[in-house]
């Protein structure tokens, strides 16, 4: 039995690391395991210039510390300048951009209602090579929340990848065996990542027996058939699957509340309960993949050369139920089951 794992240092392709206090209690969660993370830019206001997230990028690492790589995006809206976006990519300042549907999430309401609007901005971006970031939801309030998503790649995504096909793009956070079904319908230029909690908790698990605010995310988690496809998917080594924890933390009062937030917390002991599901599959072999090559690979980054170290205990692995931080306390996601994979070095 396998009782110690070295990897190349993860990376953490889909993050929210947040501003101010906030930013200073949690970035530490992700700086400690992960050595590069795409950073979310839905801050209020948005990081939509590459200005901003240049000035935001230096407040990372003001936090996180010379170890920890954040690469930033942008926050597309209808107004988006393609010049700016291109001239951000080329100084090394923006990695890709993020596509929010208007209102489909935490912090969207500038994103875009109109798609046919940002169409020059995405031509831009094909021919420079900078990588489109999709919050794979519609918010026609016709539709269905489960079926969001399963939506949105026919109303939304098909016909950009149409429209622009050299645009290279990744399917964020995807829940749904439709979202593998397309990835795999693709010849290339798409890949996806896959959340920690998405591995884990299907919707019984946020509305059986009580209402759950920590297990509400979005996109939500659909039913059980849906999460066993995302653990094959994950598990499977296949190249265009990758992890973006989409950690977004909300302080407590926030989440338990009448409108609880959207976002689950995960940064604290993702390594840790990633290595049990891939164990519990059978695919150990597999995490290496998953968490330090594939999304390197989609990215066109080297992979790391420091190394991360995990170990089988004996005993389940402790770690805090919730981190301090100067804009409250930030409940850790808690897997329902015992974890026995500690990172035992990280560096
Ligand atoms: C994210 C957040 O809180 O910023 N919430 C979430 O439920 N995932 C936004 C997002 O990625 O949708
Ligand atoms: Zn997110």
């Amino acid at each position: 039995m396998t009782r110690s794992l070295t990897l190349p240092r993860p990376d953490d392709w889909h993050l929210h690391l947040r501003d101010g206090a906030m930013l200073d209690g949690i970035a530490p969660e992700s700086a400690r395991h992960f050595a590069r993370a795409i950073i979310m830019p839905n801050l209020v206001p948005p990081v939509v210039t590459g200005a901003q997230a240049a000035a935001y990028r230096d407040r990372i690492r003001a936090v996180a510390g010379p170890d920890f790589t954040p690469l930033m995006t942008l926050y597309l809206t209808e107004s988006t300048d393609p010049a700016d976006v291109v001239a951000a990519h080329r100084d090394g300042i923006i990695t890709a951009v993020k596509l929010y549907p208007a209102g489909a999430t935490t912090n969207s309401a500038s994103g875009v209602r109109d798609f046919d609007r940002v169409r020059g901005v995405l031509d831009a971006m094909a021919e420079a090579g900078i990588p489109l970031l999709t919050h794979g939801e519609v918010t026609d309030p016709e539709i269905d929340i489960f079926d969001r998503e399963a939506v949105f790649i026919d109303r939304v995504l098909d016909p950009i990848r149409r429209a622009t096909p050299g645009l290279r793009v990744v399917m964020e956070h995807i829940t749904t065996s439709d979202a593998i079904a397309y990835v795999n319908s693709q010849p290339d230029g798409l890949g996806a990542t896959i959340t920690t909690h998405h591995l884990v908790i299907n919707r019984n698990h946020i509305l059986v027996g009580g209402i759950r605010p920590h297990y509400y995310c979005l996109p939500v988690a659909k039913r059980e058939s849906h999460r066993q496809a995302l653990v094959g998917a994950a598990t499977s080594g296949d190249a265009r699957f990758f992890l973006g924890t989409d950690s977004a933390p909300h302080a407590d009062d926030a989440k338990e509340s009448a409108c609880g937030c959207a976002g689950c917390f995960t940064a604290t002991n993702t390594m840790s309960i990633l290595a049990q599901v891939f164990e519990d599959a059978g695919a150990l072999d597999k995490l290496e993949a998953f968490v330090a090559r594939n999304g390197p690979g989609f990215y066109r980054l080297p992979v790391n050369s420091a190394t991360i170290t995990l170990e089988k205990t004996d005993n389940p692995v402790t770690y805090p139920d919730r981190i301090d931080t100067g804009a409250g306390p930030v409940t850790v996601f808690d897997p329902g089951f015992p974890l026995y994979w500690q990172v035992a070095q990280a560096g």
